[in-house]
């Protein structure tokens, strides 16, 4: 699902956010990135999102190399990839229910379509009964499942987390993590980007451990869930529509 092959990673200024990562994380894996600050976490997701280019090696999603994709063609890419950041980033003066449709409506899904959507995943994330409030009246984590639920409304294979407890107390951490592992049990392939080690042990996961842009360790594949009786329509990747190049 996702491949990486010797990818280095250089900013302009020269540090060297990533350096010659091999990996590859199949499709319905549960995998935690971990490692301190600035070990490069989110640089890694960056570049699963094409924000940024590698600078040397080769990712491929599905089979697609990144670096043989036109710009016309990211979007298409990123539409089977749903992500979370630390911090919100909810539309302030949107309500909840406008905060996810938001990510159907820049596809030009229909509102007769988009309003059941919606509902059902506000409904996983244990937020149906706040469909009208403001982002300002919600609590941290509250927030946080709407922003999950803006990604995972469009029903994509993987699911990108970066630092998404990073704001949140020990309980809501939990929480969120669960979200996700259910997110995980439904199908989709998960990478949760965190410095927290406290989450590491409470989900059955693989762990990608990186410190100062090298990958040092790897606990492997040890856990490859599915659970096809339970699947959310889309979420698996052959539900999904590959994007062009
Ligand atoms: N846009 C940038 N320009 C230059 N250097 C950067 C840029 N973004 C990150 N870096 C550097 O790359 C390294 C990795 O950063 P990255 O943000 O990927 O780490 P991280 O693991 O996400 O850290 P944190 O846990 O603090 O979020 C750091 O040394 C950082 O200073
Ligand atoms: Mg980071």
């Amino acid at each position: 699902m996702i491949e990486l092959y010797h990818v280095t990673k250089r900013y302009p200024n020269g540090v060297s956010a990533l350096t010659d990562i091999d990996v590859a994380v199949q499709a319905g894996e549960f995998c935690f990135l971990a490692g301190p600050s600035g070990a490069g976490k989110s640089t890694f997701i960056r570049l699963l999102l094409c924000i940024e280019p590698a600078t040397e090696g080769q990712i491929l999603i599905k089979g697609r190399n990144l670096r043989m994709l036109r710009p016309a063609s990211i979007p298409y890419l990123r539409r089977n990839m749903g992500v979370v950041f630390q911090n919100f980033r909810l539309l302030p003066h949107r309500n909840v229910f406008d905060n996810v449709a938001i990510a159907l409506e820049i596809l030009g899904i229909s509102r007769r379509e988009i309003v059941p959507r919606v509902e059902q995943t506000l409904d996983m994330v244990g937020l149906s009964d706040f469909d009208r409030h403001m982002p300002q009246m919600l609590s941290g984590g509250e927030q946080q499942r709407v922003a999950i639920a803006r990604a995972l409304v469009n029903e994509p294979a993987i699911l990108l987390a970066d630092e998404p407890t990073g704001n949140l107390d020990p309980t809501l951490s939990l929480e969120i993590l669960n979200i996700f592992s259910d997110i995980h049990r439904r199908g989709a392939t998960v990478i949760f980007a965190t410095h927290d080690v406290t989450l590491l042990d409470r989900v059955p996961a693989r762990i990608l451990s990186l410190n100062r842009g090298y990958l040092v360790s790897d606990s492997g594949a040890r856990f490859v869930q599915r659970d096809t009786t339970d699947a959310v329509p889309g979420t698996a990747a052959s539900d999904t529509p590959g994007f062009e190049d």
